[in-house]
């Protein structure tokens, strides 16, 4: 595609015409004119309700965002991922993570070669672990049993696991305790360690390249730690590191016995690891049982992506209203909002899975795109967030469309706690859309001063994902459908939805910098005016 072609597309001008139209219609409206919407605008599929009438489109842009995902070939996409085409095109891999959750006798090709097989195999090896350490066969170096896991790691191979774990913490063994370190600031690795007794603590190294500093480094603290509370005995860190990782090289180089590696491969993407080996910690926490279900969840909305109508189809439908608001009412900002305190890393998760994956300024062909991408992705669990920002999306001056994710069934019931969540996430939906009128504020006796401070005017758009219970498998479900959420909207754009070159000029700069903080005397720094005076600040602050 050249570099308007996507904005020359029909189906984009058509929407960029009919936005102005839109632009200016209220829910209230919509509603009025469609008594049924609600029923209408509303899809379940894989055991998720997803109800997205409360959002600024008609039946008419509908179809033309439908039109615009078959005009930029979104079928194709699908099946060159799921096919294990080299779709991550800037690092020449395929991204396969579809092929974690496939049955054991499904058959999924890389190069020529079944996957499946591999996968499972590495399955086997992380469920017959996990039940070892779960029942004590597994022992530490003095023959005590495993009380903590230390999970090692950051971004994809921290935040899944974290989230994983919070999430499913209910179907968790509670006989062990799960830490997550990933932080290069010294402070998280000293908390996570301070009430700890070296010989009943397991550490997971996760880390798809073992080369990332701040994992590394954690790791060799750790192994530090360890030895110093063992004698230094060095025969321990067999027993108290596995390491989970595409390098064999770099884990055996550590001192990490090969039989404790776990691996995965190159297909797969780090914030699309959490359903390979990077989920050990989340197996032994939930169980090989449960594990399985959670891949369950995860294959079953990978079927509905790859099958349904995209009038009817999950991800595609998310995929389309964030790129709507994102593209044609100028909106920066998603708030991903959970009614369940299980879910409170989850917008952390989704961060690294939606801006690493779409926060992109170049098509594949290296062409710089003149229309927004990636929009930002934040949130906090109901109802705190209440009682917090949402005064801002209320009645701010700032559109941002809101998803809620509710379950029917709560895993703690308490008196009427439930019954109060969720009424309060149906009433932020219906306040954020409906709003209240100024004659409604009249209406109620408002002093004259105060009626533009309580009037609401509503038309905030929001999405309502509704499932019946938070299980391993509804958790597999909903981050796939991100994920494929996620897909959906790089494959419009014509991004590399799976690369992060982002990151990297930090790194390098650090490295550099890294050195330079050590040097005693005033040696020529080479940086701009502001890093300069900043690194000589910080050498005299902290001293020789
Ligand atoms: O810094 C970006 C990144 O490469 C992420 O994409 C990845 O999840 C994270 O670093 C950790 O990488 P690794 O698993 O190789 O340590």
């Amino acid at each position: 595609m050249s570099k308007t072609s996507l904005r020359d597309c029909p189906a984009w001008r058509a929407l960029e015409t009919h936005s102005r139209a839109v632009s200016g219609l209220h829910l209230r409206q919509l509603f009025a004119e469609d008594r049924a919407r609600g029923e209408h605008l509303a899809v379940e599929a894989a055991g998720i309700y997803l109800d997205y009438s409360k959002n600024r489109v008609t039946r008419e842009t509908l179809g033309l965002l439908v039109r615009l995902a078959e005009a930029s070939g979104l079928h194709d996409r699908i099946e060159a991922m799921f096919g294990g085409d080299r779709i991550n095109v800037t690092e020449d891999r395929a991204a396969l993570h579809v092929a974690l959750r496939a049955p054991r006798d499904a058959v999924i090709e890389h190069e020529g070669r079944n996957v499946v097989p591999e996968v499972h195999g590495v399955l086997d090896r992380m469920a017959d672990f996990a039940e070892r350490l779960r029942d004590g066969r597994w022992k530490g170096h003095t023959g005590k049993r495993i009380r903590t896991v230390v999970n090692i790691g950051i971004g994809g191979s921290d935040l899944g696991p974290a989230m994983a774990y919070e999430a499913l913490s209910h179907y968790s063994d509670r006989a062990i305790a799960f830490r997550f370190v990933s932080n290069v600031d010294g402070t998280d690795l000293a908390e996570a360690l301070r009430d700890l007794d070296p010989a009943e603590t397991l550490f997971i190294v996760s880390s798809k390249t073992f080369t990332t500093q701040e994992t590394m480094t954690n790791a060799q603290s750790a192994r530090a730690w360890l030895l110093a509370g063992l004698q230094g005995a060095e025969a321990a860190v067999a027993r108290h590191f596995v390491a989970v990782s595409t390098n064999a090289e770099a884990v055996a180089g550590f001192g990490i016995d090969r039989d404790n590696r776990f691996g995965f491969w190159d297909w797969v993407g780090g914030r699309y690891s959490l359903d390979s080996a990077i989920g050990l910690s989340t197996m032994i926490a939930i169980g090989p049982e449960n594990f399985r279900a959670l891949l369950d969840g995860f294959r079953q909305m990978d079927e509905h992506f790859r099958s349904a109508p995209f009038a009817r189809n999950l991800p595609v439908l998310m995929g389309l209203l964030a790129l709507w608001y994102c593209d044609f009412l100028g909106v920066q900002t998603i708030a991903v909002l959970p009614y369940e305190q299980y879910l409170k890393r989850f917008p952390a998760y989704l961060q690294q899975l939606t801006m690493e994956s779409n926060g992109k300024h170049v098509t594949l062909d290296g062409t710089t795109v003149d229309y927004d991408t990636g929009p930002i992705y934040w949130g906090e669990p109901g109802t705190n967030g209440q009682h917090s920002f949402y005064q801002l999306i209320h009645q701010g001056t700032r559109l941002v469309p809101c998803d809620f994710i509710a379950f029917a069934r709560p895993l703690n019931p308490l008196g009427r706690h439930h019954d109060m969540l969720l009424a309060n996430v149906f009433a932020q939906a219906e306040a954020l859309a409906f709003g209240k009128t100024e004659e409604q504020v009249r209406g109620e006796g408002t002093p004259d001063r105060l009626v533009p401070h309580r009037v609401f005017e509503g038309n905030r758009p929001s999405n309502m994902l509704l499932l019946d219970e938070l299980t391993p498998e509804a958790l597999g479900k909903l981050v796939a459908l991100y994920e494929h959420s996620v897909f959906t909207q790089g494959a419009i754009w014509r991004i590399d939805s799976f690369d992060q070159w982002g990151v990297e000029l930090g790194k390098v700069l650090a490295r550099r910098i890294l050195p330079e903080l050590d040097c005693a005397g005033e040696p020529e720094l080479g940086h701009d005016s502001s890093t300069n005076a900043l690194i000589r600040r910080y050498r005299a602050t902290r001293g020789a």
